[in-house]
Order: structure tokens, then C-alpha cells, then sequence
């Protein structure tokens, strides 16, 4: 005889704990904030955690402690969130979530060489493990410059904060740059994991916390259509772009002697590639997806000729839409005689079976003609009946994944030019694209990564092998143009990038798509 069912129990399979649908809740926690004056902690940090809590996502006695040379109090602080808030949530400002969420706000006014003021920092974690019930867990958010990492970590260290008592755990996220080649990022990473162990450490490359980013996975593997087509076999090549058309903005500091190749294909490009090009993972954990991601990073091939398949610019003077904006070398705080570029194309091959002969181009660019992210997967020409005159306006087939803006995908075939009883064939596209298809509006990247550390779920982040394996790749680049001495190719602000990009593509016979 079967047993009676429990009727207090939900018995639908779909929702049990192991349904992946179900909203994710961090548990109860606090989040240190350093570097809390800085653009990114006001611009995405701070918002990213209030969208998340008037989502429900963060439990209700979470607190977040942001730590400053400022001689501030609790107060001045949870004003300088709150501007940051509302300025910026992308779930609009709601004064009843508000404050519930300044009720755990706090301020720890010091300077990272001063014990002192980590001595105060756990006195403060420890009276909201009473009265916000954090339960003594607490993420160390790094949203500092990377040169002072060692001395924030050995100061939490030596504060007691990286020890954490009985159950709890104590987790510490760093931003790129990790470093800015190989050497100095394995010096990061040894005083990194000297303090916190492997598995508490969270790097983030915002990029993969883009809805669109992680659409590449579900794109290929969740699909029977595109993968049998995903090689070597019917691919010609494959263009990443991530063009942006603002400046360097304030951050002279940070980019001068940076550049764009180091600040975003070293990460970003090469994360994207890495997901476009890689096996299907066992599963989606972070121990098979990082596996499959390295592979690829591993088998990343440079040209011979790095002359030839490398180019970079700089932009001068322009336009960006109506406005007259300066060249890189007149922004305040750009050395005159600066060799930074702000504009970087390479090519790679990638030593597989799957991508053997297939160049991937990868470009990146400030100040160009509009802000556009995609990865066009480029295919080849099919052999057709077709006279290459009635095939004149046809183009190459083409998957373009649209990671942003307009967020979506696009296919580009041929088709039949109706009424043309010539039989005339031409590109057409068809198109999905987020804001139609779904009607609630993506997360924001940081909403996703900051979720994820307090979850502790690690997939979205690279792990320390990852970021070697793409400095690898990046350091022969950068030491032949270090070896050039000469000045990046000027560029018109508003255009799209450097002649010899463009001639590099043709010595390949091949053209940047116009995005
Ligand atoms: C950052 C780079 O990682 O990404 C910046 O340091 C760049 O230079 C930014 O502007 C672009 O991010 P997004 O999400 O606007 O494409």
C-alpha cells in the first residue's frame, strides 16, 4: 500500500531544493567595502547592493561597512550610499528598503597602514554579529588599487578578520587588473592566497557577470543548431569587439602606462574567447567550467609575425556625437609624450582540432564610433549553384552574439531578392533581442558577482591559472611593442580605430564588421 502523502510537504519535484530556478538568498553577512570614494563603488558597487536587497536577495540583517581615509561617521556614509542609490539603482529608490538597509550601514574612518583602525573594523564586525545578526560572516571587498592589496590583507590578517570563528566564513574580492604581466601577477596572488585560502578568494572580470556573457553558454550547449557548425570546418574566423566611445574620463592615473590591451583584452576579449571557443563543460560547476576555459587559454597560439597581426592606436582629437572632445595626450593627467594606447587588435589562432587555420581577431578601442560588445562568429562561403553575379550582395553567414547594448542575437543568410526573377541572392538578418523577448530587465553584472561571493558559488570567477594563462598570451605582445618604441597610430575621436588595424584584417583578406 503506498503511504498517505504529507500534504505540508511540497512534493513537485520541479520544486525542490535542487530546482534551479529558485531565487538564490545570501545568508546572513556583512560586506566590507574598500575604496569606497572611487567611481566604481559609487557607479555600480553601491547600487548593485541595494538593487540586490530590494530584491529580497540579501537577508534582512545584512550590513555593509564601508572603510575610508575620511573623517566621517556612520552617518556621512550611508548619505554618500544613499546619493550613490539614488543616483544610479536600477530598481528605483524605495525609501522603506532604504532604510532598512541603513540600519546596517556602518563607517570605519583609517588609513590601511594604521592596526588601529582594523582593530575597530572588528570591533565593528562583531557588534553586528549581535545586532544584525550577521553571524560573524564577512566578504572583504578589495575596490582598491591593487598595490595596496598586500597591505589591506596582512592588516586583516593581523586584525584576527581572516580567521573565521567556528562555522562562518570569511571571503576577499579583488578587481582587475591582477596585476600587469605574468610576474607580477603571481607576486599578487602569492600575497593574495598567503592570507586567504584558494577557495575564499573572488576575482572579478565584470564580464562575466553580463547576462549576455553567460548566454554564450546557454547559446551553444543548450542548442542543438549551432554546435555541429561551431569548428573549424565551417568557420572562417571570429571578430571580438568591445568598442567604447567615451575617454579615458578621470582615470588618467590608472591608464597612463596601462593601456588598453592589458586593461581589457588580458581579461574581458580573452574570457569571451575562451567561452566561444571551448569544449562543452561536464557541468556548469566551477571546476569543469574553469577546466574547459583553460584548456583553450592554454592552447592560444601568437602569429609569428606579431608586426603583422598586432596594431595599436591612440586617439586624437575628435567628435563623439556633437561634442569636440581632446586627444588622449591633452587629457589631464596623460604624460605629453605618453605611449599608452588606447586602442589594441590582435590575432590568434587557437591550437585544437576544433580551431585549427581559424584567426580570432580581437579588438578594443576608446573614443570610437559608438559603444558596441559582440563577438561575430563568421562562417565560411558555402559552394553554391549561384553565378557569382547573383551572389554579389551576399556576404558571409554569420552568428552575432550582441552582448551589449541592444542585448540579443543576431543571424545574417542569404536570401531571395523577391519579384528578382534572376534569381538574385542578398544578406538579410533575423533577430532576437532581450528587451523583446523577455520582460523583465537583466541584472546588472555586479548585482550577479556580488551575489555569488556571498553565496560562495564560484563559477563566474577566474580562478589564479586562468588569469596566468592570459598574461602568457598577452606578455610576447607587450614586450615587442615595448620594444618598438614608437608612438601608437593617432585616430580620429569617433571613428574606428587605427589604420593598420584595418590593414591587418587585409592582409588576411578580411574586413572589421562595421558594428
Ligand atoms: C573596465 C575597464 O574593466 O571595463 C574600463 O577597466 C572599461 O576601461 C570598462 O571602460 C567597460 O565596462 P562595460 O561594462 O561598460 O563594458
Amino acid at each position: 500500500m503506498t503511504p498517505p502523502v504529507d500534504i505540508t510537504k511540497d512534493h513537485n519535484p520541479l520544486r525542490s531544493p535542487l530546482d534551479k530556478r529558485l531565487p538564490r538568498i545570501a545568508g546572513p553577512c556583512s560586506v566590507v567595502l574598500f575604496g569606497v570614494t572611487g567611481d566604481l563603488a559609487r557607479k555600480k558597487l553601491m547600487p548593485a547592493i541595494y538593487d540586490l536587497f530590494h530584491r529580497g536577495l540579501l537577508p534582512p540583517g545584512f550590513s555593509l561597512v564601508g572603510f575610508a581615509r575620511r573623517d566621517w561617521e556612520d552617518q556621512d556614509f550611508m548619505q554618500i550610499v544613499k546619493d550613490a542609490v539614488r543616483e544610479r539603482a536600477r530598481t528605483g529608490f524605495d525609501e522603506k528598503v532604504w532604510t532598512n538597509l541603513a540600519d546596517g550601514i556602518r563607517f570605519v574612518p583609517g588609513t590601511f597602514d594604521d592596526p588601529k583602525a582594523f582593530e575597530f573594523l572588528a570591533t565593528t564586525l562583531k557588534e553586528l554579529e549581535q545586532t544584525r545578526g550577521t553571524e560573524g560572516n564577512a566578504a572583504f571587498y578589495l575596490s582598491i588599487p591593487p598595490g595596496s592589496f598586500a597591505q589591506v590583507c596582512e592588516q586583516l590578517e593581523a586584525a584576527g578578520l581572516t580567521e573565521p570563528k567556528g562555522d562562518a566564513w570569511r571571503r576577499v574580492v579583488i578587481e582587475k587588473p591582477f596585476g600587469h604581466d605574468l610576474e607580477s601577477a603571481r607576486e599578487l596572488n602569492d600575497i593574495v592566497e598567503g592570507v586567504f585560502p584558494a577557495d575564499s578568494i573572488f576575482r572579478i572580470d565584470h564580464y562575466l557577470g553580463k547576462e549576455t556573457v553567460q548566454n554564450i553558454l546557454a547559446f551553444r550547449f543548450a542548442n542543438e543548431m549551432f554546435e555541429p557548425i561551431w569548428n573549424a570546418n565551417h568557420v572562417d574566423h571570429v571578430q571580438i569587439t568591445m568598442a567604447e566611445d567615451i575617454g579615458i574620463g578621470g582615470r588618467a592615473g590608472y591608464y597612463d602606462g596601462i593601456g588598453a590591451a592589458r586593461d581589457v583584452i588580458q581579461n574581458h576579449l580573452l574570457q569571451l574567447l575562451a567561452l566561444t571557443a571551448m569544449e562543452q563543460p561536464l557541468s556548469f560547476d566551477a571546476k569543469d567550467l574553469r577546466a574547459e576555459k583553460e584548456k583553450v587559454l592554454a592552447a592560444v597560439k601568437l602569429p609569428g609575425d606579431l608586426a603583422a597581426a598586432t596594431a595599436r592606436g591612440q586617439y586624437a582629437e575628435g567628435w563623439q556625437g556633437a561634442q569636440k572632445v581632446p586627444g588622449f595626450l591633452a587629457e589631464e593627467g596623460i604624460d605629453p609624450q605618453s605611449q599608452t594606447e588606447t586602442y589594441a587588435a590582435v590575432k590568434l589562432g587557437i591550437n585544437t582540432r576544433r580551431w585549427a587555420g581559424v584567426p580570432f581577431y580581437l579588438r578594443t578601442g576608446k573614443r570610437l564610433g559608438k559603444r558596441v560588445t559582440e563577438i561575430a562568429v563568421v562562417f565560411k562561403n558555402a559552394a553554391t549553384p549561384f553565378d557569382a553575379n547573383q551572389t554579389e550582395e551576399l556576404g558571409r553567414n554569420a552568428v552575432v552574439i550582441r552582448v551589449q547594448p541592444d542585448e540579443g542575437v543576431t543571424m545574417r543568410f542569404g536570401s531571395k531578392v523577391p519579384g528578382s526573377n534572376s534569381f538574385e541572392v542578398r544578406d538579410v538578418t533575423m533577430d532576437f533581442g532581450y528587451g523583446s523577448a523577455f520582460t523583465d530587465s537583466s541584472p546588472e553584472a555586479y548585482e550577479r558577482l556580488i551575489l555569488d561571493v556571498l553565496l560562495g558559488d564560484p563559477p563566474l570567477f577566474p580562478r589564479h591559472e586562468e588569469v596566468e594563462l592570459s598574461w602568457r598570451i598577452l606578455d610576447p605582445i607587450e614586450q615587442f611593442w615595448a620594444e618598438q618604441e614608437c608612438q601608437p597610430e593617432q585616430y580620429e575621436s569617433g571613428t574606428w580605430g587605427p589604420r593598420t588595424s584595418d590593414d591587418m584584417m587585409a592582409r588576411d583578406g578580411r574586413v572589421w564588421r562595421m558594428p
